[in-house]
């Protein structure tokens, strides 16, 4: 098969800074972003910092952006690119550098934890839950993230506002939100956890204006804002304008 030799311009650097280096390196048919990234490293640039695990589009490690779009460098192939084009890889922009491609996403951990786990019906052992099957398509569907966090490096909420962190848990886990709480099993509102008010008051709901950019990045094509981020604010908004849920506010104001 033929072969060519590309211009790759790849971010290397560290906590105190860096930039972009050039290099010329040879591209052979079928390869993806990633095997040019391991190649530098085996010919060019033994230190070069990457992470990656499956090369198979299933662990999530391998984010970087490529010519400023989020993307998975292992499946990522080469072929969409032409063939005199300059390819810029870089650091996920809305996380802090480790080193050269290597972010520290710890952010996304620290907002996994905020949302408390599913809680089982009381007297179910598992395999014993009985559920619609319409239930189990919907969450198998959010189920097949792989947390690559591309979707929360997109976001325009966070991505250049460093400031909106704290109150912005961010699609991935506004979604994981959406998902218990259209969970018909989950037992943690029936103990008086209101999913719906967490999402809207501690998680920062209402900062997503429904830009779909999380959707178009998600390697997993999952349908985050049209599944998920938007029900959950129609079910906001049905709770808020609860004729009960008002009259019960107006009456407690009094
Ligand atoms: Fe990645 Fe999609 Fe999961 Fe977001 S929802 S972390 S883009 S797999
Ligand atoms: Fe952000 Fe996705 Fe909403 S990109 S603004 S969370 S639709
Ligand atoms: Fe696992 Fe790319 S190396 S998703």
């Amino acid at each position: 098969s033929t072969g060519y030799t590309a211009h790759f311009r790849v971010w290397r650097g560290d906590t105190d800074g860096g930039g972009l280096e050039d290099f010329r390196v040879e591209v052979h048919e079928g390869e993806v972003v990633l095997d040019i990234i391991h190649r530098l490293q085996a010919t060019q640039a033994p230190d070069l910092a990457v992470r990656w695990n499956c090369k198979a589009g299933k662990c999530g490690s391998c984010s970087a952006e490529v010519n400023g779009r989020p993307r998975l460098m292992c499946m990522t192939r080469m072929s969409v690119f032409e063939q005199g084009e300059t390819i810029t890889v870089t650091p996920m922009r809305a996380f802090p550098v480790v080193r050269d491609l290597v972010t520290d996403v710890s952010f996304n951990y620290t907002k996994a934890r905020e949302v408390p786990a599913f809680v089982p019906p009381p007297g179910v052992a598992p395999g014993e839950y009985r559920m619609q099957q319409e239930d189990v398509e919907r969450s198998q569907e959010f189920r097949k993230c792989i947390e690559c966090f591309l979707c929360q490096d997109v976001c325009h909420v966070v991505r250049d506002h460093e400031e909106n962190k704290p109150a912005f848990a961010g699609p991935r886990f506004l979604m994981r939100i959406a998902e218990l709480d259209m969970h018909p099993l989950d037992a943690a509102q029936q103990a008086g956890l209101d999913r719906k008010k967490t999402a809207q008051d501690e998680h920062g709901l209402g900062y997503c204006n429904i830009t779909k950019c999380c959707t178009e990045v998600c390697p997993e094509q999952i349908k985050i804002t049209d599944n998920a981020l938007i029900p959950l604010k129609e079910r906001v908004a049905d709770r808020k304008y609860d004729p009960l849920v008002w009259l019960g506010n107006k009456i407690r104001r009094r």
